[in-house]
């Protein structure tokens, strides 16, 4: 089977960026761990990290094309602003974990709604990079089922 993960703005910052909210490990070393662990279940994973929403948004109307099997998102701050990501994961129909690093919830009142939480299948917050291993182990269970 085929994961997707998306990893939204900003996060290609990860390891230098705030390292006290979001840890110090960078978006390659998470990428690349997910990769090692899917591949040892004998699934191929693919990642995309974008600021830019139309891109993101492009990808999941590919990974539908490509017959992805699960996604893995951390729509970043198009988390709290983006009807129109919310809208292609809609429209892609694919099973999806939403992750963030970060506590949302014990943060800043606009990050406490999601446009994807009600459509996920499960979410994960302030678990830190642990979140994504968390993510990437109930989607191998579902997609084995
Ligand atoms: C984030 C939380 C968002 O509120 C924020 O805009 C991010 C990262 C997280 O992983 O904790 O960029 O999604």
């Amino acid at each position: 089977s085929t994961i997707l993960v998306l990893h939204g703005p900003n996060l290609n910052m990860l390891g230098s960026r705030e390292p006290e909210v979001y840890g110090y490990e960078t978006l390659a070393d998470i990428d690349d761990r997910l990769r090692s662990v899917a591949a040892e279940h004998g699934h191929h994973l693919l990642h995309l990290q974008s600021n830019a929403e139309y891109e993101l948004i492009e990808r999941v109307h590919e990974a539908r094309a490509e017959g992805v099997d699960f996604i893995i998102i951390n729509p970043a701050a198009f988390t709290h602003t983006s009807v129109a990501l919310r809208d292609a994961m809609l429209a892609a129909g694919i099973p999806f974990i939403e992750v963030h690093l970060s506590n949302v919830h014990a943060r800043e009142p606009f990050r406490h709604h999601s446009y994807f939480s009600d459509i996920a299948e499960g979410v994960i917050c302030g678990l830190g990079s642990q979140g994504y291993d968390l993510a990437l182990k109930a989607a191998l269970t579902r997609i084995h089922r």
